[in-house]
């Protein structure tokens, strides 16, 4: 969550039994940074770091959740780009064990710019550009993207993103109008990709995290219900 999962709040949700956290999203460079900017100065919550202090940042982030003694998860980041570029420095990070594409963020100042669920209009340009980050890349690399989005086939997306060779495909199946995940959706991705398929949306306790892996995801985040940075169950429990 943007402005919010920091290293320091992922820290504090370590010994809720998750085995990977992700920190930001992050904007990488000049264009996306300035975006964020636009987005804070209207009141939504975004990090603001200068581009040129983004990868000594992003490593203390991940070393604060790396130094806790009893957890030995996997630390992702969420980053939004205009290019590769700045992603692949950012999986140079030792600490960095997976960068994660955001073809998710629907906030008009990123997408404007191309990027973010943007991303999902043109499902070879997210292929290609998804394609250089793994080609280049020295972490795991995920890619996330939101269900339901007028005219785009989250099919073909999921295609183009296994094409590319990506290690996750991480889905908010988001269902408009409805307080619970698009299963349906899920369970359709699940049949078609070999990629490991993150299920978000909606997971408010053990039974939804059930549902979720029920429906054919390999693994489930939560955003809203640990935002208080507190969680109200133990996915050990699952
Ligand atoms: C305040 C806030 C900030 C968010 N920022 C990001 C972000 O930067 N990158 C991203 O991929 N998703 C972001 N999300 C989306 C969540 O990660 C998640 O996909 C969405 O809230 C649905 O999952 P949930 O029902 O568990 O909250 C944000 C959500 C919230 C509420």
């Amino acid at each position: 969550m943007a402005g919010i999962t920091d290293g320091d709040f992922c820290r504090g949700l370590l010994n809720y039994g998750f085995d990977m956290v992700t920190l930001g999203g992050y904007n990488a460079d000049k264009t996306t940074i300035n975006a964020g900017r636009e987005i804070l100065a209207r009141g939504r919550p975004e990090f603001d770091i200068e581009e040129e202090e983004l990868v000594n940042y992003l490593e203390d982030q991940a070393l604060l959740i790396k130094d806790h003694d009893s957890w030995d998860g996997l630390v992702s980041v969420n980053l939004r780009s205009i290019t590769p570029e700045p992603i692949v420095e950012i999986s140079k990070i030792k600490s960095v064990d997976v960068v994660e594409i955001n073809a998710h963020c629907r906030q008009k100042e990123i997408t404007d710019l191309g990027c973010g669920q943007a991303l999902l209009q043109d499902h070879s340009y997210l292929e290609n550009f998804t394609k250089e980050v793994v080609q280049k890349a020295k972490s795991q690399v995920s890619v996330k993207i939101r269900a339901n989005v007028a005219g785009v086939d989250e099919l073909t997306i999921v295609k183009a993103i296994e094409h590319a060779a990506a290690d996750y495909v991480h889905v908010d199946a988001m269902k408009p109008g409805f307080n619970h995940a698009d299963y349906d959706i899920i369970k359709s991705i699940s049949q078609e990709t070999s990629l490991f398929l993150i299920g978000n949306n909606s997971i408010r306790n053990l039974e939804s995290a059930r549902e979720m892996l029920a429906a054919g995801a390999d693994g489930i985040s939560i955003a809203r219900a640990a935002m208080s940075g507190r969680l109200s169950f133990d996915l050990s429990q699952i």
